[in-house]
């Protein structure tokens, strides 16, 4: 089938501003929108710049916009977006080149909900590790699924409204080690959140959970954040 793609194009070494530049491609319905970026960066026009590494949909590196939505080029069949794609970067961050955002601010967000487990507790008598049960472990596993590919961030109204806004991505990140039991950090991090950039910055417009491609319902997790802030409880 052929398949219009109208790509978002823009280098700040030569451009004023961005463009749109189409091109009109034979693709199969089953390729992925990676595959016919791969294909035009190949054999049309090498300059074209995005990012990807996995193309597994592990690594969260080549989120961008397409038809309008947040998505992982490496997940999208072209199959399920038509045959005219329009291919442009996150919003809220700024270009770097085509559909390179800068992600700096993304992960300085994420640094900010300390990303480690804190623990500084002697090991138990008989042991290497820190048990955790079955039921434990599943109290956070959702929010371990984030591969921080700032779909949600770069959704999200509040964040495109005020870019101070931690965003849901860093609060999936404080989500994740705030409900892990063998976790003692949570008091700090819930006072992060509680900054005028924290949770209460969640309007709840449910956009980032559905452009999460891992599936995570972050609004929820978000709400069982803003709980704890309240309650200080974090079973
Ligand atoms: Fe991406 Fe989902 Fe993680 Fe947000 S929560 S960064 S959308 S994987
Ligand atoms: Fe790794 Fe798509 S290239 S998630």
């Amino acid at each position: 089938m052929e398949v219009t793609f109208k790509i978002f194009r823009y280098n700040p070494e030569k451009d004023e501003r961005g463009n749109y530049v189409t091109y009109k491609i034979d693709a199969h319905p089953n390729d992925r929108v990676l595959d016919v970026l791969e294909h035009i960066k190949g054999k049309e026009d090498g300059s074209l710049s995005f990012r990807r590494s996995c193309a597994h949909g592990i690594c969260g590196s080549d989120a961008m916009r397409i038809n309008g939505r947040n998505m992982l080029a490496c997940k999208t069949l072209i199959r399920d977006v038509g045959d005219h794609i329009t291919v442009e970067p996150l919003l809220g961050l700024k270009v770097a080149k085509d559909l390179i955002v800068d992600m700096e601010p993304f992960f300085e967000n994420y640094r900010k909900m300390l990303p480690y487990l804190i623990n500084d507790s002697p090991l138990p008598e008989d042991g290497k590790e820190r048990l955790q049960s079955p039921e434990q472990r599943a109290r956070f596993d959702e929010t371990t699924k984030c591969i921080l590919c700032a779909a949600c961030t770069t959704a999200c109204p509040s964040f495109w409204a005020n870019d101070e806004y931690y965003g849901p991505a860093a609060l999936m990140t404080a989500h994740r080690f705030i409900f892990d039991s063998r976790d003692e950090g949570a008091e700090a991090r819930l006072e992060i959140l509680s900054e005028t950039n924290g949770a209460v910055r969640c309007h709840t417009a449910y956009n980032c959970t559905e452009a999460c491609p891992r599936g995570i319902h972050i609004t929820q997790a978000i709400g069982e954040l803003k709980l704890a802030m309240v309650t200080g409880n974090i079973d």
